[in-house]
């Protein structure tokens, strides 16, 4: 078919390109605004790197998951076209923030719409982690449930215990609402600052990472990574943690140290590991930490509910398409 080639530079101009094909609704509201022509990686796997550097050559637009690393080499290989990137995550440590805020590039993400989802995965996670759920289930399978014991298959409750949360931002504070019923006696926080007004809602102390480490039963990282989260769950807090308390990890893999996440999980100084999020992703199945009865890890479903991903969706088309179009984006990142 021919086209002049004015029509074709100006749809060119206009091409966005979506590395994944993602819920079908946010796919619609691309489609049907208009405004722009869509490039889709049509699969449920991720886009080789090698495609990816040349799909994104002068493209107006890039829909990305957290999966996709946004770094110097694919932004000069998108080149000066590229105005907007839309993230369908709120993590986006993915993304480097530097080199795009240098290009003049805006960045939407999607925080608030996931939350709830998350937070009620980090409850399942820490429940099954603490009753031992996924072993107990597997006895059951195998032939090791004989009879009811006395101390077969113990764990530790939630009832008069105390909970740390590294990072009471969004997710955190939804955590923390939900474990409170459980008859929670204390909440112990840590961050970059004290945040006096969330806090009060859970009567939450700010405390050193250290004391929280000391004193919690359960350990619940929520926190964002960034340079000064990396690996902060270290040999060092383990060896400060209770014997008898769980540690539970639903933000991203590298703010733990998992080589000695396992030293302390083998050596009996934590009592059990419950981790949605790992290094690397996915973790590969001859994992150490995989043979290990007191780790339980799941595939980084914290957001994975229909519900949620098909929002997840809509609000990163809507980032882009707002991008695209110079108007305020519905969640964007502010550079
Ligand atoms: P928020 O920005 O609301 O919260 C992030 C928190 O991290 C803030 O409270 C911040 O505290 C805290 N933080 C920053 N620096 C530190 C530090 N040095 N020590 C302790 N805490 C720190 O983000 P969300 O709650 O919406 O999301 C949090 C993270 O969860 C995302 O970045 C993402 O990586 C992960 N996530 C994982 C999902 C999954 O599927 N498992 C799903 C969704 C999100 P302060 O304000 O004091 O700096
Ligand atoms: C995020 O959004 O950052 C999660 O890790 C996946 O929903």
């Amino acid at each position: 078919l021919f086209r002049p080639r004015r029509m074709r530079a100006l749809l060119r101009a206009m091409e966005v390109f979506v590395t994944r094909r993602i819920p079908p609704a946010g796919l619609r509201t691309l489609s049907e605004a208009g405004g722009c022509v869509v490039r889709l990686w049509d699969s449920e796997e991720p886009v080789p790197r090698a495609e990816l550097l040349a799909a994104v050559a002068g493209k107006r637009g890039l829909l990305c998951l957290l999966s996709d690393r946004v770094d110097r080499e694919l932004l000069e290989a998108a080149g000066p076209s590229l105005k907007v990137i839309s993230t369908m995550s709120v993590g986006f440590d993915h993304l480097d923030l530097h080199e795009i805020k240098k290009r003049g590039i805006r960045v939407g993400y999607t925080p608030d719409v996931l939350t709830d989802a998350t937070a009620e995965l980090s409850v399942a996670l820490l429940l099954a982690t603490c009753r031992r759920l996924p072993e107990s289930a597997e006895e059951v399978k195998n032939g090791g449930w004989t009879t009811w014991k006395p101390l077969w298959m113990c764990g530790y409750g939630l009832s008069g215990s105390t909970v740390g949360i590294i990072g009471l931002g969004r997710i955190g504070q939804a955590v923390a609402r939900r474990l409170k019923p459980f008859g929670v006696k204390k909440f112990l926080y840590t961050g970059s600052r004290p945040k006096t007004e969330i806090a009060v809602e859970f009567q939450a102390e700010f405390v050193p990472i250290t004391r929280l480490a000391e004193e919690a039963d359960f350990v619940v990282v929520t926190c964002a990574l960034t340079p000064e989260t990396q690996g902060i769950c270290n040999k060092d807090f383990f060896s400060r943690m209770r014997k008898n308390a769980v540690f539970i990890n639903t933000s991203r893999g590298a703010v733990v140290n998992q080589e000695d996440l396992y030293d302390a999980l083998v050596n009996g100084q934590i009592a059990a590991a419950g981790l949605d999020v790992t290094t690397p992703e996915p973790l590969p199945t001859d994992h150490p930490l995989l043979s290990l009865k007191n780790c339980v890890i799941l595939p980084h479903i914290g957001s994975a509910t229909y519900t949620t991903r098909n929002t997840m969706s809509v609000l990163a088309a809507n980032n882009l398409l707002a991008g695209l179009r110079g108007e305020p984006m519905p969640s964007e990142l502010l550079l």
